[in-house]
Formats: structure tokens, C-alpha cells, sequence
């Protein structure tokens, strides 16, 4: 298997990866998303509520932090502020992880047997500086299921770009097993910050160390980089 890699200016990458965005839901207005937070993904959210009808869609909120409600680095108040909060009515369905139930592990098994139900269509994920996906943080396994984690430091320390000045210690994360189960997955890069793990996940060894490079093994996994985060990879299918 193979993972499909497209390069884009850093000016046009917004805009090219919404375009694909809008010709994949032409034909599924009733898509099930699984969809990331943070700052990659905000300006093709934008893009995506002007233009795109997300009314018959539902959406699964990939992952969240254990930081008070209202907080602005929750994945739940940024799904709105970058995203649905900018789509007419009606909005699509969506489903989130909720710290506050009263068993997160009963919690994490009530929202994975709601992603079995039908599986997901497309899955968008941002990559994280230490190969993360979602908060599935370097270690996690590809059959590991959704489920209460703690956050790596570096994780941590990286949500006070979203606004919060708590850092999240533990979160609650779709596991990779329901990830890579996804029909179809685009992994989100953006800036020559990300430049040199996203080398690793196209061409380093594929295991744990760097959970994104599970990708690798997934039938139909696309990487949408901007020139910044490529680097020296270019356009390519790598093996
Ligand atoms: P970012 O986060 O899009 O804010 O860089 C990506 C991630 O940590 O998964």
C-alpha cells in the first residue's frame, strides 16, 4: 500500500484542499466526517462554511481536552469558532467526547460504537509535532480504540497557541483503529515547522514511534502539504 502525497504553494493550499473538500461531498451529502481541531484546518474550515452545504452531514469531533468548559483550546469551542458556528442552518450532526459523562471510559466506548454505526467516510487529521494524530501520542498502537489519554508535554504545551492558558494533562481521542478504518483519509500539513516530522511519516520506519506513519498502511490515505511542510518531498506516491 501506498500513501498519495499532494504539494501545494503555501498561498493556494487552503484554497486547493477546499476544492477537493467541496467535489468530495458533491456526490455524498450525507458523508460521515471524522474532523481535527487547531490551526491547520481553520482556513479550509472557512473556506469550506461559505461554500459548502454540511447540512446533511454528521460530524465526529476527533478528539478533546480535559480543560473547563468554555475554555478556548477545547476541541469543542474551537469545532465552533473555526467551523460550525460560521454554516447556515441546519447544521450538521455532531458527536464529541464529553469529559463530564460520568464514566469517560463508558463515554469513549458510547462514541466508538456510534462510529462503528456506519463507519466513517473521510477522515481530516492536523499532524503533530511529535507524529500524533489526533491525541493519539507516539506509542499508540493501530489497533488501539477510543479512549481516555494522557497529553505529551509537547502536546500541552502547543494547545496555548489555541488561546488557554490551563494545559490540558489528560484528553479523550478516537482511537486509531476507528481512524484507520476511515473509508478515506487526508492528513492535514501546513508550515516549515512541520517540515521535518512530516518526512518522517512519508519515509521513515512505520510503527508507534511516529503513529502517523501508520498512514503508510492505510488503502487510500492522502497527505495535502503546502510547499512549506514538504520541503524537499515532492508530489509522489510513497511506498
Ligand atoms: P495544529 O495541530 O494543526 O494546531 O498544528 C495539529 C495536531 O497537533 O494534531
Amino acid at each position: 500500500m501506498s500513501i498519495r502525497l499532494e504539494v501545494f504553494d503555501d498561498e493556494q493550499w487552503a484554497e486547493r484542499v477546499t476544492q477537493r473538500w467541496l467535489a468530495y461531498m458533491k456526490d455524498r451529502p450525507a458523508a460521515r466526517f471524522c474532523l481535527p481541531t487547531g490551526e491547520t484546518p481553520r482556513p479550509v474550515y472557512e473556506r469550506a462554511a461559505q461554500d459548502g452545504d454540511f447540512s446533511g452531514s454528521t460530524v465526529f469531533l476527533l478528539d478533546e481536552f480535559d480543560l473547563p468548559v468554555g475554555n478556548p483550546g477545547r476541541c469543542d469551542e474551537m469545532i465552533h469558532r473555526d467551523f460550525l458556528d460560521r454554516l447556515p442552518e441546519p447544521l450538521p450532526v455532531l458527536h464529541r467526547l464529553d469529559f463530564a459523562a460520568a464514566s469517560p471510559a463508558g463515554e469513549c466506548r458510547r462514541f466508538e460504537n456510534l462510529v462503528d454505526d456506519g463507519g466513517l467516510d473521510l477522515t481530516l487529521l492536523g499532524l503533530g509535532g511529535n507524529g500524533h494524530l489526533g491525541l493519539n501520542e507516539p506509542g499508540s498502537l493501530p489497533n488501539s480504540t477510543t479512549r481516555v489519554v494522557e497529553v505529551a508535554p509537547s502536546t500541552a504545551a502547543a494547545t496555548l497557541r489555541y488561546g488557554t492558558v490551563e494545559r490540558p494533562e489528560r484528553g479523550m481521542t478516537v482511537g486509531l483503529r476507528p481512524i484507520l478504518g476511515s473509508r478515506e483519509i487526508w492528513l492535514l500539513v501546513t508550515g516549515s515547522h512541520k517540515a521535518a516530522i512530516l518526512e518522517q511519516v512519508m519515509k521513515g520506519p512505520i510503527g508507534p514511534d511516529v503513529p502517523a506513519s501508520f498512514l503508510r498502511d492505510h488503502p487510500s490515505a492522502t497527505v495535502f502539504a503546502d510547499r512549506s511542510a514538504a520541503g524537499t518531498l515532492s508530489s509522489e506516491l510513497a511506498e
